[in-house]
């Protein structure tokens, strides 16, 4: 069977490398064998204050490194959210199908609203847009990080609780999660997640980050005590995240980058780590710096809006019939 994959990035600034790693970097590898729909999510970005000059430029800057990492727009669907008026339309119907107690339990949404002086309404009902987006394609696989499961089991859940009620419309979606990767952390406090939000900029490694910029982070990561490369996260969780990223990064397994660091210390892993995270992201950062100049890529988000439209066409009029809503 041929998998129908979904995934979605919001388009909030900085892409950091726990996104390409526990991600990006799988969906450039499922466009090969499954037919793929990735989406920059600018419905969801509005949950939260967005300055709109800063959203427009921030939505293209996430399609372009979309394709600069490798996402092939022949292949695989890019688009964006607000251009395919379906999702924000079964979004508002899934609200009426997810249950207030289910949408509270969301630990994101607790994170989330802890700090907030104001809390949207939107950022609440947040997951029942991301299930409307996964479950208008008949999606089966949806590759994401680690913090996404919650929401896709919702998905599965609210998926399910429809069909039941009134019978059989959406596929139930597998989570697709990296066994290495689905959680980077943070590179000053390895007990957090890697995230873009982080009022640290020494936390994460953005993919645009300059190869200078880069190495000082790396440099400055925090270690364990002793001094062995050694891949244990819960003893050394500070070097078992770089030896996570070192093996991703490399294409090796965690026992070869291990084997190869026997003996030798922080020291010079944490150099070789800083060039293989640089040669990963250079040809991503100079493929993004031709793709903003281009201009086209304006174009071929039009283009995928058109085919992701045609795409979920069926499903939104099946699920508007279903509920009974007048031709
Ligand atoms: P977002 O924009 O926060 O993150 C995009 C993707 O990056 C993953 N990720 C990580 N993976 C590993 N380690 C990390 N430190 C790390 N930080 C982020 C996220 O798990 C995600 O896969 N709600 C989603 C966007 C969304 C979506 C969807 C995803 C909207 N609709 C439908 C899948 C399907 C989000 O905010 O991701």
């Amino acid at each position: 069977m041929t998998h129908r994959v979904f995934s979605g990035i919001q388009p909030s600034g900085t892409m950091t490398i726990g996104n390409y790693l526990g991600a990006m970097k799988n969906f450039v590898k499922l466009q090969e064998t499954a037919d793929c729909l990735f989406c920059i999510v600018d419905l969801h970005a509005i949950t939260v204050p967005q300055d709109p000059q800063a959203l427009r430029q921030n939505t293209l800057n996430l399609a372009a490194l979309y394709l600069a990492a490798g996402i092939d727009p022949e292949r695989a669907t890019l688009f964006v959210q607000s251009h395919v008026p379906a999702h924000a339309e079964l979004g508002w119907m899934l609200q009426c199908v997810a249950y207030y107690g289910e949408l509270g339990r969301m630990t994101q949404f607790k994170d989330k609203s802890a700090k907030k002086e104001v809390v949207t309404a939107g950022l609440f009902t947040y997951p029942a847009l991301m299930a409307a987006d996964i479950l208008l394609y008949q999606t089966t696989l949806v590759p994401v990080g680690e913090d996404q499961k919650q929401h896709l089991e919702l998905t599965r859940d609210v998926a399910e609780r429809f069909n039941n009620k009134y019978g059989e419309t959406f596929t139930i979606p597998e989570p697709y999660i990296p066994e290495v990767g689905g959680r980077i952390m943070s590179l000053e406090d390895p007990g957090k997640k890697m995230s873009k939000s982080d009022e640290s900029a020494g936390a994460y490694i953005s993919m645009l980050d300059d190869p200078a910029v880069i190495r000082k982070k790396i440099a400055r990561a925090v270690t364990d005590s002793e001094r062995e490369v050694r891949y244990d996260p819960a003893a050394k969780p500070a070097i078992s995240n770089l030896m996570t990223i070192y093996a991703l990064c490399a294409d090796l397994s965690l026992e070869a980058v291990e084997q190869r660091y026997a003996g030798q210390g922080y020291g010079p892993f944490k150099k070789d780590l800083a060039e293989v995270v640089v040669e990963t992201l250079a040809p991503i950062q100079s493929r993004y710096q031709e793709l903003t100049r281009s201009g086209e890529v304006e174009v071929l988000l039009r283009k995928g809006a058109e085919r992701a439209a045609e795409k979920c066409a069926n499903t939104l009029q099946a699920v508007k019939e279903r509920f009974g809503f007048l031709a």
